[in-house]
Formats: structure tokens, C-alpha cells, sequence
């Protein structure tokens, strides 16, 4: 049997009458860009995460450069991030004009270490990034107090981390505002790009309305030079009626997470720390392993997909060569990219699929 790193077919298949219902609704009145879908959906979603406002935007990345636009976050200005999440986090920063500045992470959930933070302040420094990577909240109590002692604008990289909470509260309502992806293979994933916005204030959340599109409230008036980064009807309509499923799928990832930790514990891995505060929704499922580069292998051989989030730290990729970072800059950082393996992992994934998984990684280390 083959185990396939993520199943976007089998949750299609289960949902397929009632997206294409939706999807038709959205060609019969030609609502192609925002219109009643994606309201409805943006409604909906501050509710989900308990935001006073959602603003939908085409990507993860738009959103975080909205964000960061909407705080006037810009040219001479340092963002604080951390180092092991996806390009696009810095990329919103260098987009925004800003100069992305890293601290380095917590070992055991892999998260930036907010005991480091105050060491990366300058003069500079406007907005903190905290990114909730894999599905798991950031500690958000001591960040959002260095962020009021140093009156820093918090941005919430929420792009894996749908329903994820911290001390009961959802993330995308802790900082001034959040930034989701709707990338296909996420939590909640779209049937193309998409992104979204959220945040308590109103100000804010009206800005960003105009800046997705063209900076303009009325059409043909512009108030900012803006952007086209508005979500196509389609998307809000998709995401809407897979929204109303989140929370299943959501406690279906975190069962077989603890079906993971259940068959991997008495091996030589490192399972995922979630934190007695957070509430971990597993976008992705990530050991720590000596060898890992054999076992990704010996696990292909075997019909098992894994993947790597992410092989390289941003500080170390070519195109930020010229912040001036080295190898060792970050060393928490650096060695988890060497041995963090990210396992299969969605709602539709089986025990059966799961016990194969843990066998074949027993097999592997009992031999290596
Ligand atoms: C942590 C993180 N930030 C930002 C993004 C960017 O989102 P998108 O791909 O929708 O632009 C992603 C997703 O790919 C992500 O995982």
C-alpha cells in the first residue's frame, strides 16, 4: 500500500456534490471576483478564528503584505521573523520593503524563541512575524509584551496554523492582525490561490479593502496605489463549504497525531512537543531523526512520501545572501533542517496507513 504525503482526491470525493453546487451558484451569476462567496466566506472566517474582520486576498503571501502595508511597514524599517519558515514570510517583508531581521527557535516545537527577541531590537524595528509554524501557536503572552514595551506591531503568520490556539484563544485574534493561506494542501485549502486577512481593528481591516483592490472603495477613485490581490468568487465559494468542515477535520489530524506519538515513542524519534498551552493542528506532522536523509529514502523505496519543511534556513537560501548572515548565525535553526522529516498527514490518512508509516521507520532504525 502506498502512503501518499497528502490526499487532496479522497476529501474532493466526499465533498464533490456540494462544491460543485456552490461552484455553479458562483458561474450563474457570474460573481467572478469578490462578490457574495467570498463575503460570505470572509463573515464566516472572522467568526472562525473570533476576529472582529477578514479580509480575503489571492495568497498567504498578499495577505502578509497587506498586513504589513496596512501598518505602514516600509523602506528602512526591520520585520523580526524567524528563519525556518517558508520564503514567503520574508518575502512579505522584502515586498513591503522592510529588511526581514531572525531570531532563533525553540528546539522542541521548532517555534521562534521569543526570549530572543529583545536581543534582535533596533531603532529600526517595527513588526514582530511570529509564525504559528506547522500548526502550532507561537507563545504569544511574552511576545505580544516585548511588542507593547517596545510599541511594535505584531502580524500573525497563521498560514499553517488554522484553528490553532493559544490559552483557548484562536490564533489570528492575538496580534494587531494575521495572515492564512489557502494553498491547496493546507488546513483549509482553496481549488487554486487564496489568502486572507484578519484583525480587530476596523481601520485597518477598511485599508486593506481598498489596497487588494487598486486602493480603491469606489470604483475608478483611488485613495492608495493599490493592488490586485482580491479572491476570485470561486475560492470564497470552496472555502465556504469546506470551512463548515474544518473542526472534523481538524480533530482528525490531531487523532492521528496521537496515533503517531502512540507507535513512534518507543523509537529512537523525536515527536512533535505540543505544548500543555496550544492547541496543535497538525497542517504538518514533523519528526527529528539522526540519518534522516536515509530514512526519507528507505521510506520512498517503501511507497512512503514524506517531505522536508524546510531543507534550508531563509538566512542561508541565495536570494538573502546580501543580509549579510553565515552558517551558524542561527544553530537551533540550522540543525533542525537536518534532521526534521515531515510524516504523512491528513484528515483522511487511516491507522493502517499510519501503522505502515511507524513500521517501516522501526525496520529502518532497527537496521541503521
Ligand atoms: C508559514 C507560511 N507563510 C506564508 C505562506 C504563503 O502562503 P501562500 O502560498 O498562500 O502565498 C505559507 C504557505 O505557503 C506558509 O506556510
Amino acid at each position: 500500500m502506498k502512503v501518499p504525503f497528502v490526499d487532496l482526491k479522497s476529501q474532493y470525493f466526499e465533498i464533490k456534490e456540494e462544491i460543485l453546487q456552490a461552484i455553479n451558484n458562483v458561474l450563474d451569476n457570474t460573481a467572478y471576483i469578490l462578490g457574495k462567496s467570498v463575503f460570505d466566506f470572509e463573515k464566516n472566517f472572522a467568526n472562525y478564528v473570533e476576529a472582529n474582520y477578514a479580509i480575503a486576498v489571492n495568497s498567504g503571501t498578499a495577505a502578509l503584505h497587506m498586513a504589513l502595508l496596512a501598518y505602514n511597514v516600509g523602506i528602512g524599517d526591520e520585520v523580526i521573523t524567524a528563519p525556518n519558515t517558508f520564503i514567503a514570510t520574508a518575502g512579505a517583508i522584502s515586498h513591503a520593503g522592510a529588511k526581514p531581521v531572525f531570531v532563533d527557535i525553540e528546539p522542541d516545537t521548532f517555534n521562534m524563541d521569543s526570549a530572543k527577541i529583545e536581543n534582535a531590537i533596533t531603532s529600526n524595528t517595527k513588526a514582530i512575524i511570529p509564525v504559528h509554524l506547522y500548526g502550532q501557536s507561537c507563545n504569544m503572552d511574552p511576545i505580544m509584551e516585548i511588542a507593547k514595551k517596545h510599541n511594535l506591531i505584531v502580524i500573525e503568520d497563521a498560514c499553517q496554523a488554522h484553528g490553532a490556539e493559544y490559552n483557548g484563544q484562536r490564533v489570528g485574534s492575538i496580534g494587531q492582525a494575521a495572515a492564512f493561506s489557502f494553498y491547496p494542501g493546507k488546513n483549509l485549502g482553496a481549488y487554486g490561490e487564496g489568502g486572507i486577512v484578519t484583525t480587530n481593528s476596523e481601520e485597518i481591516a477598511q485599508k486593506i479593502k481598498m489596497l487588494r483592490d487598486h486602493g480603491s472603495s469606489q470604483k475608478y477613485f483611488h485613495q492608495y496605489i493599490g493592488y490586485n490581490y482580491r479572491m476570485e468568487g470561486i475560492q470564497g465559494a470552496v472555502l465556504g463549504v469546506k470551512l463548515k468542515r474544518l473542526e472534523e477535520w481538524t480533530e482528525k489530524r490531531r487523532n492521528n497525531a496521537q496515533t503517531y506519538n502512540n507507535l513512534l515513542s518507543s523509537l529512537e524519534v523525536i515527536t512533535p512537543k505540543e505544548k500543555s498551552y496550544n492547541r496543535h493542528v497538525y497542517h504538518l506532522y514533523v519528526i527529528r531523526v539522526k540519518n534522516r536523509d536515509k530514512l526519507q529514502e528507505y521510506l520512498k523505496e517503501n511507497g512512503i512520501d514524506s517531505g522536508l519543511h524546510y531543507p534550508q534556513p531563509i538566512h542561508l537560501q541565495k536570494a538573502y545572501k546580501f543580509l549579510g548572515y553565515k552558517e551558524n548565525s542561527f544553530p537551533l535553526a540550522e540543525a533542525s533542517t537536518k534532521e526534521i522529516l515531515s510524516l504523512p498527514m491528513y484528515p483522511e490518512l487511516t491507522k493502517e496507513q499510519i501503522k505502515i508509516v511507524a513500521k517501516s521507520i522501526k525496520e529502518f532504525l532497527v537496521n541503521n
